[in-house]
C-alpha cells in the first residue's frame, strides 16, 4: 500500500481503533472458546470490544491457527488492518538450533545467519509475522537463567551475532523483509541484573552501559531489526520500560530507530509494583511518553489511554505516532496485500523439518560443543575396540532443545544413545541411566512440567538404577556420563545460586569413579556450570549445551571423531560461584595479581579461590594440534591502520577448525580500560599439517571508547596487542596510537 493510502486510514481510524493498534493480547483472547477467554479478560479488565481491536497477537503460530484467528477478524475489521502475529522463535521453529549461547560458542556469525533464514523460513510459513529475537543481552553472571538466550560476554561478538541474526531472519531483498521481522531485546542491560536473580535490578555506569551493554542492541538496530522489545530491569532507577533516557534519548534520537518499541510481557503494568507509578494511569502516562509503542499483555492501554488524553495528560499526538509506527510495519511486511503472508498448512510440509534445515542444524551443532577437557587424548574414541557404557538422565533423552524451544518437538531428536549405536556394534555397547535428573524438583517452579517429571524416583527405584549402572560399568572400558541441568533448571525465571551438576548425578558420579575406568562427561546445560570437580575426575568434558534437533547425532560424531570438535567459550566458566560475575576484560586494579601463585595478601584476590575462570572466553580444544607464532605488526606506530600477521600451524594429521582472536589494552588511559578486549577474530578451516598466515587489519576506529569527557573517540598512547587462540594464552606485541 502506498503512503498517502496508509496516511488515510491512520486519520480515518476512531479512537478506539488506534488505541486497538498498540494493544497485543495472547492468543487464548482470541479463541473462539469461552471457557478460554473468561479467565484472561476478566483478570485484565479487557472487553469483547478491545479484543476485537487488539493489533496484535502473542505466541500463536502455525498456519492452520494463524490463519483461522486472521481471516475472522479481518472480518469484522472495519478497515480491514490485519493482525500482527508475534512469537518467541529464539533458536529455531520446528528445526531447532542450539541455544544461543551455544551459538556464540561457534565464532561463526556466516553460519548463524543461515540458521536464521531457515528460522524465518519455518516461521513464516507458520504465519508468524515478528520474532521475539534476537536476544543479545550481554552476560556475565551464569546464575542467570537466561544466558541460555544470549551469545556472551562481550560486546563485539555479541554485536557481530546480533547482526547475522537480525539480517538472516529479516533476509530483506530489494527493499523488501522476504523472512519475519526481528524484535531486538531485551533493551538495555538485562543481563546485568544483581546476583544473577531474575528480574533484579540493575545499576551501572552509563560508561560501562554503552560500551559493554549497548553494542549487540545498537549492530542490531544498524542492521535493520523492525522492533525492540523493553527489558524487564530498572537501569539507574527507572523501569527501562518508561525510560525517556533509554527509548526516546538513546534508541530514537540517538541510534535514529523509528521501529516499533514494545514492553516485555506485562511490563508496563509491572511500572506500579517497580514503585514508579502509582496506577496503571500513571504507568501507562510513562511508557507512552518514553515512546513504548505497543503494551505487551496488560490492560494498561486499553484502558488507560483515552482518560489521559482527556485529562489533557497525554498529548494524543504520541498516541498517533505509535500507532503510525504499527501501521508502517503491518505495510513492510506486506500484510495489507496478503495478510497471512504465503504461510499455508501446505508450505509448511514443504519448509519445515526438511533434510536440508536438519543439515544446517548439524553443522552449527558441530560447531557449537566445546570440548574442555582431554586428558591423554582420551577422544577421540575407537570404534569397537573398547565396551562403552553411556550412563546419566540425558542418555536416552530427548529433551535436547532447550526451554525456549516452544515450536520444536522432542519427538524429532535422536537421543545420544540412538546416535551412538549407530557407531559401535550391540556387544560393545550398554546403557543405563543409573540416576534421575535433579534430586531438587519441587525448586523449579510450576510452570510447565507434568507432575511426572516433577516427582522424584522412589528409593528402591534409585538403587536398583545405580546397582544396574555398577555392575555395567565393571564390565566397560569407557563410561560416558550424559547429565546436566534439567530444562527447567535454566531459561527465564532459572536463576539458580548453585551451578554445579545436581547433587543426585555427581553423587552418582563419586560411585562410579570406584570403578577405575576412562570417565568422559557431556555436559546439557543452558549456562556455563562450575565443573571444577569434574575437570579433576573426567578424562574428557564436551560441553554440549542444549544442542537442539540434531544434537544427538553429534555428540556421537564428535566422541567418535567424526567431528573434531571447533566451539570456542563465549562466556567463561568460573571456577567457583562464588566468583560471579566473572568475565575476561575487567578493568586492572591498583593491586593487580600478577601471578595465581602469588602469597601475598594485599592483592586483588580471593584467599579460597583462583581469580581466574576455570575455562577462559574463548577456550575450547580441538583434535588437532594447533600453533600460534611469529606475531608480526607492519609498523610500531599506528594512525589509522595496523595490518597485524601471524602464523598458524596445524602440526597433526587432522584438519579442523580454529578461532584466532586478537585482543588489545590500552595501557594508559584517561579512565581506566580493560585488561584485554577482544577486537577481531577470524575462524578458519585448517588442514592437516597446514601453515599458514593469519592477517588482521585493526583501524584507529576499532579503538574507540568512551574518556573521561563520554566522547567517543580514542586517545593516542601507547597499546598492547595479543593474538591466541582464548583470551588467555596469548602471543604478544605493542604499538604506538599516534
Ligand atoms: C517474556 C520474556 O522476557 C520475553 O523474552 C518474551 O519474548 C516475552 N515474555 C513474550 O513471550
Amino acid at each position: 500500500m502506498n503512503e498517502t493510502d496508509l496516511k488515510k486510514i491512520l486519520r480515518d481510524l476512531t479512537w478506539q481503533e488506534k488505541v486497538g493498534q498498540l494493544i497485543q493480547l495472547s492468543g487464548d483472547f482470541f479463541s473462539s472458546e469461552d471457557a478460554l477467554t473468561v479467565g484472561p479478560k476478566q483478570k485484565l479488565g479487557i472487553t469483547q470490544e478491545m479484543v476485537d481491536l487488539a493489533g496484535s497477537v502473542l505466541n500463536v503460530a502455525g498456519a492452520s491457527k494463524t490463519r483461522e484467528i486472521q481471516e475472522k477478524w479481518l472480518q469484522k475489521s472495519r478497515h480491514k488492518i490485519p493482525l500482527l502475529f508475534m512469537a518467541d522463535i529464539v533458536y529455531g521453529y520446528r528445526t531447532v538450533f542450539p541455544i544461543p549461547l551455544g551459538l556464540g560458542a561457534t565464532w561463526n556469525p556466516e553460519l548463524i545467519e543461515q540458521a536464521y533464514k531457515v528460522t524465518a523460513a519455518e516461521s513464516k510459513a507458520a504465519g508468524v509475522h515478528v520474532t521475539f529475537a534476537p536476544m543479545v543481552d550481554l552476560v556475565r553472571d551464569a546464575r542467570w537463567g537466561r544466558c541460555l538466550e544470549s551469545t556472551g560476554e562481550d560486546a563485539t561478538l555479541n554485536a557481530a551475532f546480533a547482526r547475522a541474526m537480525v539480517t538472516g531472519l529479516q533476509h530483506v531483498e530489494t527493499g523488501k523483509i522476504t523472512g519475519i521481522a526481528s524484535c531486538v531485546k531485551h533493551f538495555a542491560a538485562y543481563g546485568a541484573a544483581e546476583g544473577g536473580r531474575e528480574y533484579n535490578t540493575v545499576d551501572m555506569s552509563e560508561r560501562r552501559l554503552r560500551e559493554d551493554y549497548l553494542p549487540g542492541y545498537q549492530a542490531a538496530v544498524d542492521a535493520g531489526s523492525e522492533l525492540v522489545m523493553t527489558s524487564f530491569n530498572t537501569y539507574d532507577g527507572t523501569p527501562v520500560t518508561g525510560s525517556e533516557f533509554l527509548l526516546k534519548q538513546i534508541l530514537r534520537e540517538e541510534w535514529g530507530f523509528d521501529g516499533v518499541i514494545i514492553s516485555d510481557y506485562a511490563a508496563v503494568q509491572e511500572l506500579v509494583a517497580h514503585g514508579i507509578a502509582a496506577d496503571e494511569k500513571e504507568a501507562t502516562l510513562l511508557a507512552m511518553k518514553a515512546t513504548n509503542d505497543i503494551d505487551m499483555k496488560t490492560g494498561c492501554y486499553a484502558k488507560q489511554l483515552e482518560p489521559l488524553v482527556q485529562e489533557g495528560k497525554l498529548d494524543p499526538g504520541l498516541i498517533d505516532e505509535a500507532v503510525w509506527r504499527v501501521l508502517k510495519l503491518k505495510n513492510k511486511l506486506g500484510l495489507f496485500e496478503d495478510p497471512y503472508r504465503g504461510a499455508s498448512s501446505e508450505r509448511e510440509r514443504k519448509v519445515l523439518l526438511t533434510e536440508e534445515n536438519r543439515d544446517l542444524a548439524y553443522q552449527v551443532a558441530a560447531q557449537s560443543m566445546v570440548l574442555l577437557e582431554n586428558k591423554n587424548n582420551t577422544l577421540p574414541l575407537a570404534k569397537n575396540e573398547q565396551k562403552i557404557l553411556l550412563v546419566g538422565p540425558y542418555g536416552d533423552n530427548q529433551n535436547l532443545i532447550g526451554l525456549w524451544a516452544i515450536h520444536g518437538n522432542t519427538s524429532d531428536v535422536i537421543t545420544i544413545k540412538e546416535a551412538i549405536s549407530q557407531h559401535v556394534s550391540a556387544s560393545k555397547f550398554s546403557y543405563s541411566a543409573g540416576c534421575e535428573m535433579p534430586s531438587d524438583y519441587h525448586f523449579l517452579g510450576e510452570f510447565g512440567g507434568s507432575k511426572e517429571q516433577l516427582e522424584r524416583m522412589p528409593l528402591a527405584e534409585r538403587k536398583q538404577a545405580l546397582a544396574e549402572a555398577l555392575e555395567q560399568g565393571k564390565q566397560a572400558d569407557v563410561i560416558i556420563y550424559a547429565m546436566g541441568e534439567h530444562t527447567m533448571q535454566s531459561g527465564e525465571a532459572g536463576s539458580r545460586t548453585d551451578i554445579t551438576l545436581p547433587d543426585v548425578q555427581k553423587e552418582f558420579i563419586q560411585e562410579m569413579l570406584a570403578l577405575g575406568k576412562t570417565n568422559i562427561l557431556v555436559t546439557i546445560s543452558g549456562r556455563p556450570l562450575v565443573l571444577t570437580e569434574e575437570a579433576n575426575q573426567m578424562d574428557a568434558i564436551l560441553q554440549a549445551w542444549f544442542p537442539g534437533t540434531e544434537g544427538g547425532r553429534v555428540i556421537a560424531d564428535i566422541l567418535f571423531g567424526e567431528i573434531n570438535p571447533s566451539g570456542r567459550l563465549s562466556m567463561s566458566f568460573p571456577y567457583t560461584v562464588g566468583q560471579l560475575p566473572i568475565y575476561y576484560n575487567g578493568f586492572q586494579t591498583g593491586r593487580p595479581l600478577n601471578s595465581e601463585t602469588h602469597k601475598g595478601r594485599f592483592v586483588s584476590k580471593y584467599l579460597d579461590s583462583p581469580n581466574a575462570p576455570l575455562y577462559p572466553f574463548g577456550y575450547g580444544l580441538s583434535y588437532s594440534n594447533v600453533e600460534l607464532s611469529s606475531l608480526t605488526l607492519d609498523a610500531e606506530e599506528m594512525v589509522d591502520q595496523l595490518h597485524v600477521s601471524v602464523q598458524i600451524k596445524n602440526n597433526s594429521s587432522r584438519g579442523g577448525f580454529e578461532t584466532v582472536q586478537l585482543y588489545v589494552q590500552d595501557i594508559v588511559g584517561s579512565v581506566v580500560r580493560p585488561t584485554r578486549e577482544l577486537k577481531k577474530f577470524k575462524k578458519v578451516y585448517l588442514k592437516a599439517q597446514e601453515n599458514t598466515a593469519i592477517h588482521f587489519t585493526l583501524t584507529r576506529e576499532d579503538l574507540f571508547y568512551y574518556t573521561k569527557k563520554m566522547d567517543f573517540t580514542v586517545e593516542p598512547g601507547d597499546f598492547n596487542l595479543f593474538v591466541g587462540l582464548n583470551s588467555r594464552d596469548t602471543l604478544s606485541a605493542s604499538f604506538t596510537l599516534k
